[in-house]
């Protein structure tokens, strides 16, 4: 294979701080990285409800709450029930990111996907196994499913939804990682020399496994204030009791995903690029501090909750509201790193530069937002209540 020649000419000097990158890009390709920040953040919100909710219900299988004779226990089962289509959202809200890392950074992305190579392909069939293992968990033992004969009693049995569970987070996890691993190979391109002549190492290195924890860590706020959200609005039947019930475990999970994702992130973004450090940088600061910022209030409205134990509609929606607020502050410090790790590189964000029809795709962005909100809304008003949260 060969792999690209150094050309330097175009690039930014590797000292480069985000302001100056910035200002130094065309502005088709400035238009573009701000809908790849904007639509990666989307996919983060479906994939960190995925996550959180694949981990609660693996817990749940594993304690037996969807056995037959199960105490109730709305919380599990709604997140249960609603993981495949979590799951289909994630990957749906991933394409358009995938258009747009492709367009901004072609040369690092596909020189990434191609020294992973089967890493990077397996990460097609977990997908697949994953959701069908949660569709596993999701069968119901209702007298209905299990009048069907041998297989529907043996999709209802408690140890094979809790293997299904637990083997559905497992593939999840490694959905994410081969993602995590990509990426961080797509920002060294100093390494893509030896890694084609020595491979893929056994595992992957150590920074990979901490972004993973940080990011799994990071996940949980988003799917505790999510599925606070559904339980309010009445989903699987919820009252107050149910509300109540979930109040402080969905705190508890919360805390310790923004305590946590914050610690792995200080380390995550302290790193040095070509001698400058995204959290020394103006943009780099502004971004950890909303970050910081928001963790801090989700927190509070989930400390307020658990004191109280009610998952009031005000503390919810600042619950959601802060965890947007992170997931797009992350989404920036991600880009932030990268835009700073490969300038100076042949592989820095200017492909795009070459390219012209962005007012046609504007037109046609605008045309289909347009037609999904309308989706949306005309599916969501044809649902009833409970469905619709
Ligand atoms: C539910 C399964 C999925 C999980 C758990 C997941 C997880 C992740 C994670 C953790 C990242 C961040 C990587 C990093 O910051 O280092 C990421 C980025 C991304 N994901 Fe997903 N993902 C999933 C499915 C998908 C699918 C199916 C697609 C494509 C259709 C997709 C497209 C993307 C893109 C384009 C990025 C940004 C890549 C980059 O900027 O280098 N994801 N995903």
């Amino acid at each position: 294979m060969m792999l690209p020649a150094v050309d330097t000419e175009t690039a930014a000097p590797a000292t480069s701080t985000l302001p100056e990158v910035l200002e130094a890009l065309p502005t088709n390709t400035v238009v573009y990285l701000a809908l790849l920040i904007a639509t990666y953040a989307l996919h983060a919100v479906f994939m960190n409800y995925t996550f959180g909710g694949m981990l609660w219900t693996a817990v749940a299988a594993l304690r037996g709450r969807y056995s037959e004779g199960a105490p109730r226990d709305t919380l599990a089962t709604v997140v249960r029930d609603w993981l495949p289509s979590a799951v289909s959202a994630a990957v749906t809200a991933g394409i358009a990111p995938l258009l747009f890392v492709q367009i901004v950074y072609q040369r690092s992305f596909y020189t990434a996907n191609i020294l992973l190579f089967n890493r990077w392909m397996a990460l097609l069939p977990a997908l697949i196994v994953a959701v069908y293992a949660m569709y596993v968990v999701k069968a119901h033992g209702s007298a209905g499913v299990r009048d069907h004969g041998r297989a529907a009693k043996f999709l209802a049995r408690g140890d094979v939804k809790s293997a299904a569970a637990v083997l559905a987070a497992l593939l999840i996890g490694y959905v994410g990682l081969a993602f995590i691993e990509n990426h961080l190979l797509s920002l060294a391109p100093e390494t893509w020399r030896d890694r084609y002549v020595e491979g893929s190492p056994a595992l992957p290195a150590a920074p990979a496994w901490i972004r993973l924890a940080m990011w799994a860590l990071g996940a949980l706020p988003t799917f505790a204030a999510l599925a606070a959200w559904q339980l309010r609005r009445g989903a699987g039947g919820a009252n107050d009791e149910d509300r109540a019930r979930a109040s402080r475990p969905l705190a508890l999970l919360a805390l310790t995903g923004a305590i946590g994702s914050l610690v792995l992130g200080t380390i995550v973004w302290s790193a040095d690029h070509g001698g400058t450090r995204l959290l020394d940088d103006s943009i780099g600061r502004l971004a950890f501090g909303s970050l910081a910022g928001a963790l801090a209030v989700g927190g509070a409205a989930w400390i307020t909750m658990a004191l109280h134990r009610r998952l009031s509609a005000i503390m919810v929606a600042l619950a959601v509201s802060a965890s947007l607020v992170a997931i797009l502050a992350h989404a920036v410090l991600r880009e932030g790193a990268r835009l700073l790790a490969l300038a100076g590189t042949p592989a820095a964000a200017r492909e795009p530069s070459g390219l012209g029809g962005l007012a046609v795709f504007l037109v046609f962005l605008v045309i289909s937002a347009g037609a999904i909100a309308w989706i949306v809304r005309a599916v969501a008003r044809a649902l009833p209540t409970t469905h619709r949260a």
